[in-house]
């Protein structure tokens, strides 16, 4: 995965994507992860393949303060040790059992995640707010064809009607891209709207040129 500059940590959900107990699927360069949230709020990212059969881990739950695989219910903590397997209910599970644990922080409601902790701390917007995330079948250069967006602050910056608005861009897979948008902190509910809509339009824009060959 590539994002609009090179980061050392990717973008890879809003916070408000993953609630305390819930787990969801993201991707980073080296593969699919499993992003996951405790009961109690802490955040943990790791290889989305349970260690036993290989299921994906984010198909399964999380338990108080482990996620728990939906297969055989193995039981993993937030630094993807393996904590329990209900088969052998009385063994501890040894310790070389591991789910590939991810680095993972939340910096200006969004979630970024590494293979390997970063010397850098992840890309915060000071004054700006996350408004919402798209997939867009297109690759990178047709999103930055279809947003005629400038690079800033490691992320690009678009004017619509006269709201500010900055976006993550990072590559899925070479033909899909997850886009983060971002406004000014003080943006009107209207603008947000505005703005929401503005990332359809783009989001069908960017699908048009790279598939279609239509230009701008
Ligand atoms: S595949 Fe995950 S517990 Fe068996």
């Amino acid at each position: 995965m590539t994002h609009t500059l090179s980061l050392p940590w990717t973008p890879v959900a809003l916070s408000s994507d993953v609630p305390p107990g819930t787990v969801i699927p993201a991707k980073l360069s080296s593969g699919p992860i499993a992003v996951w949230r405790t009961q109690s709020g802490h955040l943990s990212a790791n290889g989305d393949r349970c260690p036993h059969r290989g299921m994906r881990l984010s198909h399964g739950f999380v338990r108080g303060e482990t996620l728990s695989c939906i297969y055989h219910g193995w039981r993993f903590a937030d630094d993807g040790s393996c904590t329990h397997i209900p088969a052998h209910p009385n063994l501890t599970p040894p310790s070389a059992i591991k789910c590939n644990p991810r680095q993972a922080k939340e910096s200006g409601g969004v979630i970024w995640v590494a293979d390997e902790l970063p010397d850098e701390e992840p890309v915060f917007f000071e004054g700006y707010k996350p408004l919402r995330s798209l997939v867009v079948a297109a690759d990178e250069t047709s999103v930055r064809e279809a947003t005629q967006a400038t690079d800033v602050d490691s992320g690009l910056a678009v004017n619509h009607a006269g709201t500010d608005i900055r976006l993550l861009v990072s590559d899925l897979d070479g033909e899909q891209v997850f886009v983060i948008l971002l406004l000014a902190e003080n943006t009107s509910p209207e603008a947000c709207v505005s703005a929401s809509r503005w990332a359809e339009v783009m989001r069908q824009k960017a699908e048009r040129i790279c598939n279609h060959g239509e230009t701008t």
